[in-house]
């Protein structure tokens, strides 16, 4: 028999509280000297790598935040789960999912190799598949990325979330590399259009959020697809499973599996220090510190998130 212990949603509502956050928050924020803020991206590399914050939206949707609680940052790599919710919904899974796949990973988010050799990207949390994603959610010019804005500040309720023009230019400045992967994919018929289509890619990156943000996304897809105040409009679980199995499988990069193996949940990271977790089911984390590991995966958000995991017995396995 399992030794695991259950414990329900009443008793993880009840035990998380602002105090045990605080502590958490407290015990792992010097994580931060074990990074580096990323810079390989001009904007990003000004990122105060002390700043720090912490959220969880509980089951029943009430929202517990500590640190650095109005810092915003960019959402980066982590609006690659909203983006692929948008594309599925327009177009279905098989028709995005059969131009990629949805294969892991021991590469970093911004490998493309095989775009040479099976011509496909392998899953849409790296950079290729991301890139792919955005282009194929409908609409000219900025469209898609009006529609991905639009879907966050509904997951958020936060009509006043925008994009950083500055991170902006920043990343297509110096999307070199991203951009090479935007052509090669023309090259393969699977992109069709102009760099219209890339400009939204950056501008998803660009979003800038909070920690809570991120912890309401977290708990819609942990959710079915339904809102922090119950809003059921979106209610999927077919789509909270695909977004779900994705961040499991690739959301951490080639961190994925040891981070599967040691926190055990579908969580997203992005290189603006952000992470979000999915505790299906149950609640939404969101956690934020700019220094990041080899991976891109934020330090001190990682063991933040592991810490509470530990106390709470969230691990899925
Ligand atoms: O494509 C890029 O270079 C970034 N703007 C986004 C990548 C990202 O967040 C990868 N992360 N961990």
């Amino acid at each position: 028999a399992s030794a695991k212990k259950i414990i329900n949603n009443t008793d993880v509502t009840q035990t998380i509280t602002t105090q045990m956050l605080s502590s958490i928050l407290e015990d792992n924020r010097e994580f931060y000297k074990q990074g580096v803020v990323a810079d390989y991206i001009p904007e990003l590399g000004k990122m105060d790598p002390k700043a720090i914050a912490f959220s969880v939206v509980k089951h029943n949707g009430e929202v517990i935040n500590v640190g650095d609680v109005q810092k915003r940052f960019t959402i980066q790599s982590i609006s690659k789960t909203v983006a692929l919710m948008i594309a599925v919904q327009e177009r279905g899974e098989k028709d995005v999912l059969d131009k990629m796949g949805y294969y892991g990973t021991n590469m970093p988010f911004n490998h493309f190799a095989n775009l040479e050799t099976t011509g496909k990207p392998l899953n849409p949390m790296m950079n290729a598949g991301a890139i792919l994603t955005t282009g194929l959610i409908e609409g000219e010019g900025d469209k898609p990325l009006q529609k991905i804005l639009d879907m966050i500040r509904y997951i958020t309720k936060d009509n006043s979330i925008e994009y950083s023009e500055k991170v902006y230019l920043s990343e297509k400045e110096t999307g070199h590399r991203n951009r090479g992967m935007f052509y090669l994919m023309k090259n393969n018929g699977l992109i069709e259009g102009t760099e219209d289509k890339l400009d939204n890619y950056f501008r998803q990156c660009s979003i800038e959020v909070t920690a809570e943000h991120l912890a309401k996304i977290g708990y819609f897809f942990a959710n079915q697809c339904v809102r922090y105040d119950g809003d059921d409009r979106y209610k999927s679980s077919e789509m909270s499973k695909l977004i779900q199995s994705q961040m499991l499988i690739a959301g951490m990069y080639d961190g994925s599996g040891e981070y599967a193996r040691n926190v055990g949940l579908p969580s997203k990271s992005g290189v603006g220090g952000g992470i979000m977790v999915s505790v299906p089911g149950r609640i939404g984390v969101g956690a934020f510190s700019a220094s990041l590991d080899a991976s891109g995966n934020s330090v001190a958000g990682y063991h933040m998130i592991l810490d509470l995991v530990n106390k709470l017995d969230l691990n899925l396995f």
